[in-house]
């Protein structure tokens, strides 16, 4: 395993590009499964989740290969419906194969996925869509089976108690797609990464509307062909380094970046001292000398993004007063706390809340990674404090953000990488 030892407070300067979306291209890639022509996605990131799907892919009958930084996609004629343990249990994300290969192939068996550190991570509400649709669904050794001869359109109201669910709304649009008339999905997800999805499956001559609104109607179609398909910007990846500018008092300029997908960030740094400049698909921070304490609370989009509260926890750590976040779709998504605390951030935690007491400065200190977003919390933490911090365990990172040393030390950060 891999660790990452940073030098803080050197200044950052130059400019970053944002890679693909992670949580674009996760569905987008099982969405191949719905047709056995090639298909060629552009800007795919390199990153753990991706070479896991694309694992996943070729063991359920596809032949995929890099030519440049273009992914091709193409059928090998032994589509299978099983998707085993080994793979899936690494990735949550991958749950999204259930609905393209029932609808496809009449059948599916995916392992239950692992719960995950951020929370416990049910799939009731992708079970319910898919009965919905007509589908046989029983759970038996781990593994979610469903079996339909033809699945037949429904309205379905996929939302939880903790609201929509992003990939149970990606299972359900992609069934719904070879599936006999008209689906409507009452309470779906409206992230971009969904209507990214519907956008790509309507390439692929899916008919979707309504897609990044909390209805989407899906009329069913005999078949689907092959698209060529360019991944839009990580959208998390942008807020995570928009977050590190402000927190580092850094102007480095941001690429690849569609900051109105970010207005929930934007009103938040406005209410702690912090300008964003926006020219076209790029974007500038000017932060104050002392960051103004301001209290979140997470919601599904266009809420803030509970993939940026751990970021955010980081950077209210260096306020001059008390912040209050509370994230009300992964409640016990507060791993990141205890190592922060390490660095000398005064934060505890009340049920599903973070009481944050700024502080003036952070040190250097060994840490360990958690989970993708809290390790992306640690490095920002580590980049702004004073003396060494060395994060473990950073396969977390590698799992969702590309070659990020890379892009922090084209910045002027002082960071390696060594074996642990
Ligand atoms: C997606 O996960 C993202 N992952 C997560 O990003 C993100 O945190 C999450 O959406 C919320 O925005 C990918 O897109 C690959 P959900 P997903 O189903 O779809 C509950 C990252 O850091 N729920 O929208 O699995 C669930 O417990 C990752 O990139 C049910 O109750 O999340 C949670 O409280 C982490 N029943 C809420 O809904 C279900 O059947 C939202 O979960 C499904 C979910």
């Amino acid at each position: 395993m891999d660790k990452l030892i940073i030098e803080g407070g050197k200044p950052l300067k130059g400019e970053v590009r944002i890679s693909g979306s992670k949580n674009a291209t996760l569905p987008v890639l099982a969405a191949t499964l719905l047709t056995d022509e090639t298909c060629i996605l552009r800007n795919v990131p390199r990153l753990l989740d991706t070479n896991t799907m694309i694992k996943l892919l070729k063991s359920l009958g596809k032949d995929i290969e890099w030519d440049k930084d273009k992914l091709i996609i193409m059928s090998n004629g032994k589509p299978n419906p099983v998707a085993d343990y080994k793979l899936v249990s690494t990735m949550r994300g991958s749950i999204c194969v259930l609905g393209p290969l029932l609808t496809k192939l009449g059948e599916a068996k995916v392992s239950l996925p692992g719960g995950c550190v951020i929370g416990v991570r049910p799939v009731d509400l992708h079970q319910k869509g898919i009965e919905a649709l007509g589908a046989k669904v029983r759970t038996e050794g781990g593994y979610i089976i469903a079996t339909a001869k033809k699945l037949k359109g429904a309205r379905v109201y996929l939302a939880g108690a903790s609201g929509p669910s992003v990939l149970g709304t990606a299972n359900i649009m992609m069934a719904a797609t070879l599936a006999e008339g008209e689906t409507v999905i009452e309470c779906a997800a409206c992230e971009p990464e969904v209507e990214e999805l519907a956008n790509f499956l309507n390439e692929m001559g899916a008919r979707i509307r309504g897609q990044g609104s909390p209805r989407i109607i899906i009329q069913g179609v005999k078949k689907l062909r092959g698209a060529d398909y360019r991944m839009s910007f990580d959208r998390i990846e942008g807020g995570t380094f928009v977050l590190l500018a402000a927190m580092a008092r850094s102007n480095f300029l941001i690429r690849d970046i569609d900051y109105s997908q970010l207005t929930a960030l934007d009103d938040v740094l406005t209410n702690i001292g912090v300008q964003v400049q926006v020219e076209k698909n790029t974007v500038r921070v000017k932060s104050p000398k002392v960051l103004k304490p301001f209290s979140i609370t997470t919601y599904p989009y266009p809420g803030f993004p509970t993939d940026l509260q751990a970021q955010y926890t980081a950077i209210m750590a260096l306020t001059n007063g008390v912040s209050v976040i509370r994230d009300t779709v992964f409640p016990d998504r507060f791993m990141h706390i205890a190592e922060l605390s390490r660095m000398g951030a005064r934060i505890r935690r009340e049920g599903g809340s973070a009481i944050i007491e700024g502080v003036k400065e952070l040190s250097g200190a060994p840490v360990t990674a958690s989970d993708l977003r809290a390790s992306a919390a640690l490095v920002m933490a580590g980049l702004v404090a004073k003396g060494k911090t060395e994060i473990r365990r950073v396969y977390h990172l590698d799992r969702g953000y590309e070659n990020i040393d890379k892009k922090l030390i084209a910045l002027g950060a002082s960071i390696k990488r060594e074996k642990e």
